[in-house]
């Protein structure tokens, strides 16, 4: 994306869940807060997907098909990573890559907890001219802006610490839709901050691209999007990464696994399994990371 503008995709995101809120996966997923955080504009192709009415012009046929698209994938995504957080209520949540996520100001289970959601400042800057006057959920929003790939004087370790996240307390990290944008040496160096600061008990969920032709395709046309996409992962790869970084893996499953669980629409089975959410777990004290933590880096 360029340096200085606000995610596209993030919008993208935003828009298929608004699309699916109350028609897709009714009782296991909702997302009543997504439509709120779009424009007019951006609601069009939302109310026509929602309808079910195909558009015309071809500009706005790329719009409606996009958001038709995502919303396959968007949906286990979103119930995977609920239910995850759902499983371990850290105190206090960090939301990676943010974006137009809405689980500080839809999730009850956030209630008693205080979420950091950081992001590129282009990004922050317009989720926060977004959110306007809505209440959130949770007990604090505190927003932090750091772009994993050039953190400039303060990283994100320090920016957390700065904002009051506490290191000796468990936190639950997501990192949804963002892995994809890094390259392996800003996943290394953003693995290495989680690292610093998830105590004993702390989560990360994150999703991610497996290797294979069809995302080595993506990778090509992701170039196209104006967010090109840096690094897919085999699974045993990313799981030796986290390990290092002293996280152990506890699930790591496809969409198309998590799909044909909620029973949701399953049109392209290549891209749903190719996309995966790995849960991994900070099991006790801290281990020590390598001296060179990106040996080995893909
Ligand atoms: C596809 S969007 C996903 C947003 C949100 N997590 C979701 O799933 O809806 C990618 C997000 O990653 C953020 N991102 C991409 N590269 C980043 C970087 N180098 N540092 C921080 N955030 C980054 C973008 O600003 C954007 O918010």
């Amino acid at each position: 994306m360029p340096t200085g503008s606000a995610s596209r995709t993030a919008v993208v995101m935003c828009q298929s869940r608004a699309a699916a809120d109350g028609r897709s996966a009714v009782g296991r997923f909702a997302d009543p807060v997504a439509a709120h955080l779009l424009s007019d504009d951006e609601r069009v192709p939302v109310d026509q997907v929602r309808a079910g009415q195909r558009p015309q012009g071809w500009a706005t046929r790329v719009a409606f098909e996009s958001v038709r698209a995502t919303m396959q994938m968007i949906v286990p995504r979103t119930v995977a990573i609920d239910d995850a957080v759902r499983d371990q209520a850290a105190p206090q949540v960090v939301v990676l890559g943010a974006g137009l996520d809405s689980r500080a100001w839809r999730m009850a289970e956030l209630a008693g907890v205080d979420v950091f959601e950081v992001d590129r400042p282009p990004s922050q800057a317009d989720k926060r001219a977004r959110v306007g006057g809505l209440s959130a959920v949770a007990r604090s929003v505190r927003f932090v802006a750091v772009d994993f790939a050039a953190p400039g004087d303060v990283g994100l370790a320090d920016a957390l610490a700065e904002a009051g996240h506490q290191a000796g307390m468990a936190t639950t990290w997501i990192w949804e839709g963002v892995i994809p944008y890094l390259s392996p040496t800003a996943v290394a160096a953003t693995l290495d901050a989680i690292s610093v600061r998830s105590a004993a008990g702390s989560r990360l969920i994150a999703s991610y691209q497996a290797t294979s032709v069809r995302t080595r395709i993506g990778w090509v046309t992701s170039r196209s999007w104006g967010e090109p996409w840096r690094s897919l992962w085999r699974p045993e790869q990313l799981e030796g990464l986290l390990h290092r970084y002293g996280l152990d893996v506890v699930t790591d499953e496809s969409l198309l696994t998590v799909a044909e669980q909620i029973g949701t629409s399953v049109q392209n089975r290549r891209s749903l399994r190719d996309s995966r959410v790995v849960v991994a777990g900070r099991p006790g004290r801290r281990q020590p990371v390598p001296s060179d933590p990106q040996q080995d880096l893909p």
